[in-house]
């Protein structure tokens, strides 16, 4: 626990530094925002990211918001229309997340996107964690830092409750004042929608508009529904088989923990998610690994069965959308 609520400044700028410390090494640690706590960890690092949906116990990878100082480091990451720039100077910092292009700078890993081509920012209203995401210098993912299933945790005791041993720190700061999430506005089409409703009114975000905010996913002509949506979410060319026992000729294999199933010494070309079987690195190298191998363009990806326990299961959610894309729905936890 990094206490940030002792008295005077300097308990909270130390408890902050201390936490970007370990977010710069790589950690998992949970941070207040006038949400909820968030889980945070370095977006540029697959691999912690990875360690962020193992902690929660996420069966799905869904895409993360990543937190940053201010607009201009926001502004490094994803592409800002007129009406972006207009709600980030109106509402940031504050319970508000855009969802926007991203600039492909490797700073925000596949994993933390989903591989989607976009990405959600926000610049959350509470000075600690501003003090924190300043000195941790790399935009920080933060899901609601609870078990997935539970509800999102208003006070650093729920985090304890829910996460205590299962990540490195929680810098406590007290209750949140907002309470419910950030609103998210899809800001990636030529009019912002409303993506989830949350601690910043529709009304409120409308008027600095100029025009209604309507809800996202409307079937009209400026924004594609679900076809559109699951197009942008990276799939491999190259069919996807999942479980095989065999690899066929013409197909590249993705397996596991060294498993080479019976055909494997004539694939295209073979990736192993992790030959130690940890399937934390195996989650931080799969995007990598299907982006890998499709590049090959092979016939067809074999992929070896995998377990389905701990990231198993999120791992497996994964591939079957590459195996059989359906439209894509992200569900908050
Ligand atoms: O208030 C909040 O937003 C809190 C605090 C910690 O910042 N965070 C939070 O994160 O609620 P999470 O992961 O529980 O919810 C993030 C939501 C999910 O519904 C996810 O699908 C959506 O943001 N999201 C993230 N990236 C997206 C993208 N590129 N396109 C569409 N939706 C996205
Ligand atoms: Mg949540």
């Amino acid at each position: 626990m990094l206490d940030a609520r002792g008295p005077g400044q300097e308990t909270a700028a130390q408890a902050a530094a201390q936490a970007a410390r370990l977010l710069r090494a790589g950690g998992v640690v949970a941070f207040p925002t006038e949400t909820v706590y968030g889980l945070g960890a370095d977006a540029g690092n697959a691999q912690a990211v990875a360690q962020v949906y193992a902690s929660k116990g996420r069966p799905a990878f869904n895409p993360l918001i990543s937190h940053v100082p201010d607009s201009a480091a926001a502004e490094r990451l994803g592409v800002f229309s007129p009406a972006a720039q207009a709600l980030a100077a109106a509402f940031w910092p504050g319970p508000l997340t855009l969802v926007v292009p991203y600039h492909d700078t490797g700073a925000v890993c596949d994993l933390a996107r989903a591989g989607l081509p976009t990405i959600a920012l926000r610049v959350p209203a509470h000075e600690t964690t501003l003090a924190m995401l300043r000195a941790a210098g790399v935009p920080v993912v933060g899901p609601s830092a609870n078990l997935s299933g539970h509800v999102s945790p208003t006070d650093a005791a729920h985090v304890r409750a829910d996460l205590d041993g299962r990540i490195d720190a929680i810098l406590d700061a007290g209750p949140t004042t907002v309470g419910v999430e950030s609103t998210i506005v899809d800001c990636t089409g030529a009019h912002p929608a409303l993506l989830r409703p949350g601690g910043l009114s529709r009304g409120a975000i409308a008027a600095v508009l100029g025009v209604a905010l309507p809800d996202a996913g409307h079937d009209d002509a400026e924004r594609p529904a679900a076809p559109g949506r699951l197009a942008s979410h990276y799939a491999p060319h190259a069919p996807v088989r999942l479980d095989a026992r065999e690899v066929k000729a013409g197909e590249a294999l993705l397996t596991f923990a060294g498993a080479r199933p019976p055909g494997a010494e004539a694939a295209v070309a073979i990736f192993d998610l992790s030959p130690s079987g940890d399937l934390v690195e195996a989650a931080a190298r799969l995007y990598g690994a299907l982006r890998h191998l499709d590049g090959l363009r092979p016939e067809g990806i074999a992929v070896v069965p995998l377990p389905r326990d701990g990231l198993g299961e999120a791992i497996a959610d994964r591939l079957g959308r590459a195996a059989a894309p359906r439209p894509l729905s992200f569900e908050d936890d």
